[in-house]
């Protein structure tokens, strides 16, 4: 397959937009359940109807076509194609994505095809989630069936959206279902599930030949030491396996991280989920190419001291706190003063996306790269007549853009770029008033799509940078 062009698009994931929750024999998903019935879902919203795309997907098509953009990344809802996660096949699924994936192609745009985003089907949660390996063969036979069903035309395949930071915020910071805190044993365990069903995922995509790449999405995870950090060496190599290596080592290089042994030993953690029969698994299940969301560094420090300790901040301009952790014999979070920060507590610092490519490069050679998200969440008030004005999304994506750029001159093989959002959707545990969008969607008014004034500005940059 060869896909000359670089790519221009944007991206969204099934959950946050299709709405549509119970329509045409889908199944239940475990972020069905949990926000329909969670305490923990403290803004009190959930993806019923989300931003409708299961209805309207062709007028957002529409638009990111007359917006200049060639790709769009978008996932596929597991338990809409097979709706108990493993055994039956509902067509309804498969004729719906069947339609978004034509109707892409008829307007020009390249399908980049995300197989698991963060929405499993609540009777794979109901056997232990991911911390099952059942779950991962079960996600395998998924795979082939959207390999079987769509692979003819979609040539841009994901297996999973953020291995890292699912099992992180759904085994640590406790977020998201299953909802367990600090929990380091089921961090790692199911994040070894997570990789050893993409590797199996890709390993059948070879296999059966297809036409077309296959790989993996990363959360931008470069490490970076505070200056003042003592222990440089160990603090590195602690930060780097947990934070990038155990996803990109495994995916790109086809093992595990060296010294994953000594790091998980310093997280007291047992290492029993490893098994060695899986290693040819991931030797073979290498991917063509790593999709990196790039939206912050993770900035680090030795550990001082007290006990292990996540801040997270889903509660946007009402509370103070910052992002980061604090892991006891590990490593933690260290607080740049001079660095900006959103309104949830996370940095904007662009110029991490110059430095995650170099060291791709550094370390994976010519790997082929697309920058698979990449946006700003803020709160938006729109003028008398609904259109919003977003300097600050259009000046912070547009350093990021311009990092890119300089990394790709400098000899990284990065290839597409995607703007999250395609239009404003619901946004994990913060709900819908922290916007990505860069088309309105008036929730409040029969979801009516009104781009912004970055959608403008995208589609001038798109035909400014075309040919690059
Ligand atoms: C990425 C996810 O981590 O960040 C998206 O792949 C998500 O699904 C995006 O929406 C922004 O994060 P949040 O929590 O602000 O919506």
């Amino acid at each position: 397959m060869s896909v000359n062009k670089f790519l221009w698009g944007s991206a969204t994931a099934a959950y946050q937009c299709e709405g549509a929750w119970n329509e045409d024999g889908k199944g239940l998903n475990e972020w069905d359940v949990f926000n329909h019935e969670s305490p923990l879902n403290i803004h009190n919203e959930d993806g019923d109807v989300a931003s409708d795309f299961y209805h309207r997907y062709k007028e957002d098509i529409d638009l990111m076509a007359d917006g200049n953009q060639n790709t769009y990344r978008f996932s596929i809802s597991w338990a809409r194609i097979i709706p108990q996660g493993s055994g039956a096949i509902n067509p309804k699924g498969i004729e719906f994505y069947n339609k978004v994936i034509n109707y892409c192609l008829e307007k020009g745009i390249t399908p980049n095809v995300t197989l698991f985003h963060y929405d499993l089907p609540n009777e794979m949660a109901k056997i232990g989630g991911w911390e099952n390996r059942e779950v991962a063969d079960a996600f395998h036979e998924y795979a082939k069936v959207c390999f079987k069903n769509f692979g003819d035309r979609v040539k841009i395949w994901s297996t999973i959206n953020e291995p890292r930071y699912y099992a992180y915020c759904s085994y640590v910071v406790g977020n998201y279902p299953p909802n367990y805190k600090a929990d380091f044993g089921r961090f790692w365990k199911v994040l070894y599930h997570l990789m050893l069903g993409s590797a199996k995922a890709i390993q059948s995509y070879k296999e059966l030949g297809m036409d077309g790449i296959i790989g993996i999405v990363h959360d931008n995870g470069n490490v970076e030491l505070d200056p003042d950090t003592k222990e440089k060496e160990l603090v590195r190599l602690r930060a780097d396996i947990f934070y990038s290596r155990m996803v990109l080592d495994t995916a790109l290089l086809g093992k595990l991280p060296d010294k994953l042994n000594e790091v998980l030993k310093d997280n007291s953690v047992d290492a029993f989920f490893l098994h060695e029969e899986d290693f040819p698994v991931f030797q073979k299940g290498r991917a063509d190419y790593v999709g990196l969301n790039v939206y912050n560094r993770q900035y680090v420090t030795d550990y001082s001291q007290g006990k292990t300790e996540v801040f997270h901040n889903n509660v946007g301009k009402g509370s103070a706190s910052k992002e980061g952790i604090r892991i006891k014999n590990m490593f933690e979070t260290s607080f740049d003063p001079n660095t900006r920060r959103n309104l949830w507590g996370r940095e904007v610092y662009p110029k991490c996306m110059y430095d995650c490519l170099m060291e791709m490069k550094e370390r994976y050679g010519n790997v082929l790269v697309y920058i698979t998200e990449n946006g700003h969440g803020q709160y938006e008030t729109p003028d008398n007549n609904g259109y919003i004005k977003d300097p600050e999304r259009i000046k912070i994506c547009g350093e990021f853009i311009d990092y890119m750029l300089k990394a790709r001159e400098e000899g990284v093989n990065v290839q597409g770029y995607y703007l999250w959002s395609t239009m404003d959707l619901y946004s994990w545990i913060n709900g819908y008033e922290k916007k990505y969008g860069i088309v309105r969607v008036d929730f409040k008014n029969n979801n009516r799509r009104i781009p912004k004034e970055s959608y403008y500005w995208y589609k001038d940059l798109i035909a400014a940078k075309r040919d690059i």
